[in-house]
């Protein structure tokens, strides 16, 4: 497995928690299909599941960090976008014909988790007393509005 999930990468914000961790899954199944052979349908399948998701988590973190109110957001905006312009040129190249798969790879594991280790920790106490202040009735209907308003995939 190319990254073992650690409670270490926990923000103790469940819902967050969540993605981080289906972000990792989606790069250790693109992990265990880009060294096979006649897997390259599935290795274009779970390369654009994970640019969506990752790009789809971006952007419902960011809804939550303007829902509570965090100050920080416009700078944590800047750094999702500078990624997701660095994931979006890989996949360009993929739409070449060039096999991203292992820089890809590189770029998100050492990114995503010096992102939740360092950057996403400055909006997490602010993100917890928001979940902590509104109840879970109606933090439950925000939820679900917004996990459809912006996941595509699961
Ligand atoms: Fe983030």
């Amino acid at each position: 497995m190319r990254i073992v999930w650690s409670p270490d990468y926990e923000l103790g914000i469940l819902l967050i928690d969540q993605q981080h961790r289906r972000i990792v899954d989606y790069i250790n199944d693109l992990d265990r299909l880009a060294g096979q052979p006649d897997a390259q349908m599935g290795v274009a399948r779970v390369l654009y599941d994970l640019v969506d998701y990752t790009e789809s988590h971006f952007s419902f973190e960011e809804a939550l960090m303007e829902r509570a109110g965090y100050e920080g957001l416009d700078d944590h905006h800047h750094l999702h976008r500078k990624f997701t312009f660095h994931i979006e040129s890989l996949m360009r190249r993929h739409e070449e014909g060039v096999d991203v798969a292992e820089p890809l790879l590189q770029v998100l594991e050492k990114w995503l988790l010096h992102h939740i280790l360092e950057e996403d920790r400055d909006y997490t106490e602010q993100v917890r007393d928001f979940i902590d202040s509104i109840g879970r009735e109606r933090l439950g209907g925000w939820v679900n509005d917004n996990l459809r308003k912006h996941f595509r995939v699961s």
